[in-house]
């Protein structure tokens, strides 16, 4: 008998087939019982009959919710059933019961989202949640392979740091041996403008760590972000390898996990829009846009996620604000030339009001200004010296920018809070499971 997958039921129509997977619910009505299957690709409901069938119907009879079993069945179009197959169950093989005594904690029923969180190890086995992590799943593949593609080559940073990268207030301390404090990183950047001086375009990819003291449905203190960086790019090169790299991803979901946006309720039509190119404007326009919709906003203030989602409401897709003032931007921005109170900066922000997903720079390659910048915001010079070093010997411009995975793929999947587009959140009050 084949082993399939639910997901390939379809291919298997009028054959026996074995699935291998849990009981997600059961239906009992009289002779007949309706259970349903699903095996981390799909779901199916199956038939059985008493009369048909007793071996496999005693067997199914008051089986718990979660049990695992191995089931064999013939498969069936039936235009009704969900996913348009069922299941004629001709033997089960209950691998593990779950005890009445102890039911699965998570019923098909509306629970709080603290209960959720609390049995995230299990609350991700709901098939709205496994479709979320899947459409994770493509959405990295397909940021991967275009930056692959277009020959950046990935080098990976570390994890522990000497020093900050995005300021000192959201650092995560560790002892590290004799060698006193250590961090978590808050970002590759640093890390990758040089591998960018050793082979040209590069990018990392991986988690990094932010105290935040935020509890906003944005903000996780752990997160993944993936880092391009290139040598001679400058600022506009950045944008549109951002709106490319953006609506590749996009557009990839949409062609390869279909069901699964379906399956998160997602209104795709909102997503198709999203191709090149996207809106640019600068953070000067933005100011007034903001001012003209009401907000008290003035030349110099930072953009909270109200100002970003009156911003991003204006358009159908991704739009790109740069040139935001030097004074609340990052040491590492290079200043404009012409108006060097603003720096050659672009954050790119989700429609929808997911709020910013990407934020990127060209880089201060000049070394006097740069010193003069970690010394200006109190940064440690000697932590810096090897990266100072990338100044001293064959400075170029160069650029990058970190899209942050979360934000990025709750907008994909329409979800309110990006707790639920990670297997495991980190957040402000929460470190368990
Ligand atoms: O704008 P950020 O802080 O930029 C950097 O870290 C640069 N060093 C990246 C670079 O140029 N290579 O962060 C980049 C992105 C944000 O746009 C946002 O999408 C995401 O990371 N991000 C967070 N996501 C979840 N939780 C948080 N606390 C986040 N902080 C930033
Ligand atoms: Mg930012």
């Amino acid at each position: 008998m084949p082993v399939v997958t639910i997901e390939s039921v379809g291919q298997f129509a009028g054959q026996l087939v074995t699935i291998q997977g849990w009981l997600y619910n059961l239906r009992e009505a009289g002779k007949l019982l309706f259970p349903i299957f699903r095996d981390g690709t799909g779901t199916i409901q199956g038939v059985v009959s008493a009369k048909e069938n007793s071996g496999a119907f005693n067997a199914l009879k008051g089986l718990t919710q979660e049990s695992s079993c191995i089931v064999t069945g013939k498969v069936n179009p039936d235009a009704r059933a969900p996913g348009g197959f069922e299941l004629h169950i001709s033997e089960i093989h209950v691998v593990q019961r779950v005890a009445e005594s102890d039911p699965y904690p998570i019923q098909l029923k509306e629970h709080g989202p603290d209960f959720l969180l609390e049995n995230r190890h299990l609350w991700m086995r709901t098939p709205r949640q496994a479709a979320i992590l899947r459409i994770r799943a493509q959405a990295i593949h397909a940021a991967r392979n275009y930056l692959d593609s277009q020959g950046y080559v990935l080098t990976d940073a570390p994890m522990f740091t000497p020093a900050a990268c995005e300021g000192t207030t959201t650092l995560f301390e560790v002892e590290y041996f004799d060698e006193g404090k250590a961090y978590l990183t808050q970002s590759g950047q640093l890390y990758i403008e040089a591998t960018a001086a050793a082979l040209g375009k590069v990018y990392c990819f991986g988690p990094v760590f932010r105290a935040e003291k935020s509890k906003t449905r944005r903000h996780l203190t752990e997160f993944w972000m993936c880092e391009p960086e290139a040598a001679y790019a400058e600022l506009a090169d950045m944008m549109l390898l951002g709106e490319n790299l953006v609506s590749h991803i996009v557009q990839d979901v949409i062609a390869h996990r279909p069901r699964e946006l379906e399956a998160v309720g997602r209104d795709v039509s909102k997503l198709s829009a999203v191709r090149p190119p996207f809106p640019r404007i600068s953070y000067d326009e933005a100011i007034a846009i903001l001012q003209k919709s009401g907000k008290d906003v003035k030349w110099g203030d930072d953009f909270g996620g109200d100002e970003e989602t009156v911003l991003s409401s204006q358009y159908d897709r991704p739009v790109m604000v740069h040139h935001y003032p030097t004074a609340i931007k990052a040491f590492y921005m290079q200043p404009d030339a012409e108006r060097p109170d603003r720096a050659l900066c672009f954050d790119m922000l989700a429609p929808e009001g997911y709020g910013e997903i990407i934020g990127g720079s060209q880089r201060i390659h000049d070394y006097d200004l740069l010193i003069r910048r970690i010394r200006e915001h109190g940064l440690s010079e000697k932590s810096f010296q090897w990266y100072l070093d990338l100044r001293r010997y064959g400075s170029v411009p160069h650029s990058g920018f970190g899209l942050g995975i979360e934000r990025t793929i709750a907008w994909i999947c329409g979800t309110t809070h990006i707790r639920e587009v990670i297997p495991f959140p980190r957040m402000l009050y929460r470190i368990y499971p």
